[in-house]
């Protein structure tokens, strides 16, 4: 039963975030995960910024799906769902989610207040009566229009629709178009990202609202309509209404009553994109009949993609979270999600990437920052924070740094990019590691500098302190281990104290601690994966090749080398085969090249460049010739990449470009360089660049 307001909460300004309720017809995978994850991170966020927060998540249990996979489970379907249930929250548990309420569509919370709703719309002329006549997929439980499907098929899932004529209940959607739009307009913000509000108003809103379809009476499995039982509440007026009852909305009893009128409008409902027709057109107009006010805002976030694609259970590549946790444990899973994937857009989890981010980010800066400080404090200062002195110019910036990474990671947490708040944050970490190789702790201590070592040791600790603090919305459990490794207070770790350097008190003693992630080992991680995402076990599935195949544009940078990418040349001249001119140097099953040093490798000029004119060049089936720009120059390339791109693909792609290599000729035409492209299995992806790096940038 939901909490009534307790008196201590009425002081603080609310935040009312939710999650989508998850249809348990089976259970969850990784994709699920990953809005519930992002809105966590904000419940968290908003908590520690002094919010009243009301975090809902839930589950949508109606619906012919429901009823078919329990009756294909051989089980009634309250066990059915009661099961399912339990492993849902069971992954939220193991998670970390904090949330404040779970919502099941089967409550009588929710389903009385449904039933008195529809009752309510019928009498105010907004619910009608009709005939339906229409395309219906029962896996996405829609209707189409049939200019809307896609081969015949269902344009969300591309499975077979059918044809179903019956009567049905209507909402006359319609009459509140006007006033939809009007509220778009004043509230430029409701609909996020932006690019979707014209995706709506331009596919669903222009060619003419339909009614909506409120009713079915082929399937028993929900809630009825009062006054003609033979109808269930078709699903998504059921569904959407959970954002209102699960607070109190309709209820009888004062005090949740009261809940509903603290917490509502929301502020915040958190979605997948696929689902934003229902959260910005219905589910406001079914607000405004109720005369209710509209959420603040919707977000519908993109796709986490496998490298076919998306995941689904009939291809196989579908994860379960669980077994990426018991492997990696909550924090690196979230840290993943919330890093690897701009919010809004979509994604590929590759193996690869997340063994990435794992050693890279969370071993190797921050494990290391802090188990290398402890260390230091244990070697240098008998395991105690020392008094610091004077700071020096080389504190001072990391002391400016740190304290100006604070508003800026609260200005990205405001605007939902989690990745760029956490950038912000890694900025510090970065830095704060380098501060340790600039200043030499060790050399300070062996020459007897003790208040410059007092004065490092100290800023380090006050820097360990202030990311700690903010990182505490993605890592939960890493972040407490941290204020109990170097004996932090409640005060010394509130957000307020993130305004101010020195908090700290000299004298605690840290514990010398055990690292907070392990470095995993590159290639044993990724089979392991592969067998857990069900990928060709020994495959090498490059970044590149993941996106391309997912059909999907990444808005970062393909990982850097060491992952097991083979970043291949796209035209390598003085390599090339006179029998195959400029083709791809080969990628499939290549051997590892001896190590080199950074100095060799600092030889190869790496450039931004972008192609303006791509041509194919006669009598060679494989090479186009291309103009790239670099900024101060059109350079011209002959790359061997004809059977993989049409040449006005091309145009305006940001690419890198090796910008030394010696001048050749290929069947005649001037090559001066070469590009870069990640190719395997027999398909090759040039490597990009964003858009927003300028040409001619440097690539190290
Ligand atoms: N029951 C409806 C939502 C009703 S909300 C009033 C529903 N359920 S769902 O279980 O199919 O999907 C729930 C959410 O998971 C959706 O927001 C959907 O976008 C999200 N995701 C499902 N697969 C996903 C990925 N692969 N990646 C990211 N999000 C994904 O729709």
């Amino acid at each position: 039963m939901a909490e009534a307001v307790t008196h201590s909460q009425t002081d603080k300004p609310t935040f009312y975030i939710t999650t989508p309720i998850y249809y348990p017809n089976d259970k969850l995978h990784i994709g699920h995960s990953y809005t519930t994850v992002a809105a966590d991170a904000v419940a968290r966020y908003k908590r520690l910024r002094g919010y009243d927060v009301m975090f809902l998540t839930g589950t949508d249990e109606h619906g012919q799906k429901i009823q078919l996979r329990a009756q294909e489970a051989g089980k009634p379907v309250m066990e059915f769902l009661d099961e399912i249930i339990a492993w849902i929250r069971d992954l939220w548990d193991r998670l970390d989610i904090s949330y404040d309420d779970f919502i099941r569509t089967t409550e009588p919370r929710h389903t009385k207040v449904v039933e008195e709703i529809f009752e309510r719309l019928i009498d105010q002329g907004d619910i009608y009566l009709g005939d339906y006549e229409g395309w219906y997929c029962t896996p996405c439980e829609s209707f189409w229009a049939e200019r809307e499907l896609v081969d015949g098929k269902c344009p969300d899932c591309g499975r077979e629709v059918k044809f179903v004529k019956e009567q049905s209940y209507f909402f006359r959607m319609s009459k509140y178009v006007d006033r939809l739009l009007e509220y778009y307009e004043q509230h430029p913000d409701f609909i996020q990202p932006e690019s979707r509000k014209n995706e709506m108003i331009n596919n669903f809103i222009k060619p003419g609202l339909q009614d909506l379809c409120v009713s079915r009476t082929s399937f028993d499995w929900g809630i009825h309509v009062r006054r003609d039982p033979k109808h269930v509440v078709y699903v998504w007026l059921d569904a959407l209404t959970n954002y209102i009852t699960a607070i109190g909305y309709g209820s009888d009893d004062p005090a949740l009553r009261a809940k509903f009128e603290r917490y509502w409008p929301a502020d915040v409902h958190f979605i997948g994109k696929e689902i934003v027709r229902f959260h910005v057109i219905y589910w406001p107009i079914i607000l405004m009949a109720l005369g209710l006010p509209l959420p603040k805002k919707v977000y519908g976030h993109g796709f986490l993609l496998m490298k076919d694609g998306k995941m689904s259970k009939s291809k196989g590549n579908v994860i379960d979270p669980k077994l990426l946790i018991e492997r990696y444990g909550s924090d690196a899973i979230r840290y993943f999600l919330l890093r690897e994937i701009p919010f809004g857009q979509d994604g590929v989890f590759t193996p690869e990437a997340l063994v990435e981010r794992l050693n890279f980010d969370l071993a190797n800066d921050l494990g290391n920052l802090i188990h290398r400080t402890a260390a230091m404090l244990h070697r240098f200062c008998g395991g105690e924070v020392p008094a610091p002195a004077a700071r020096e110019a080389v504190d001072q910036a990391l002391v400016d740094l740190a304290l100006s990474a604070v508003p800026d990671m609260e200005a990205h947490m405001e605007e939902l990019q989690f990745s760029l708040a956490l950038q912000d944050i890694w900025r510090v970490i970065r830095a704060a590691n380098k501060y340790i190789d600039d200043t030499a702790p060790w050399a300070l201590n062996r020459e007897g500098n003790r208040d410059r070592l007092g004065t490092v040791m100290y800023t380090l600790c006050e820097v360990i302190r202030i990311i700690t603090i903010l990182l505490q919305p993605f890592l939960p459990r890493a972040t407490q281990r941290v204020f109990e490794q170097y004996n932090l207070t409640p005060e010394e770790t509130a957000w307020e104290t993130l305004r101010e350097f020195g908090v700290i008190r000299p004298g605690r003693n840290v514990a010398e601690g055990e690292p907070l992630f392990p470095r995993l080992d590159v290639a044993e991680e990724i089979k392991a994966l592969e067998a857990l995402t069900g990928a060709r076990a020994g495959a090498q599935t490059t970044a590149a090749e993941a996106q391309a195949s997912a059909g999907q544009a990444k808005s970062e940078a393909a990982p850097a080398a060491d992952s097991g990418d083979q970043v291949v040349a796209a035209a390598a001249p003085e390599r090339a085969n006179p029998a195959d001119h400029g083709a791809p140097a080969p990628a499939e099953g290549a051997e590892h090249k001896p190590q080199i040093t950074i100095d060799t490798f600092s030889q190869v000029e790496l450039r931004v460049g972008q192609i303006r004119e791509a041509e194919r060049i006669p009598k060679a089936d494989k090479l186009l010739k291309l103009q790239i720009d670099l900024g101060d120059e059109i350079r011209q390339v002959v790359s061997g990449i004809a059977q993989y791109y049409e040449p006005e693909q091309l145009i305006g792609q940001k690419v890198v470009v090796v910008t030394n290599l010696k001048p050749v000729k290929l069947r005649g035409v001037q090559s001066n360089g070469m590009i870069l492209a990640a190719s395997q299995d027999g398909h090759l992806r040039l490597v990009t660049v964003p858009e927003d790096m300028p040409n001619g940038a440097v690539v190290k």
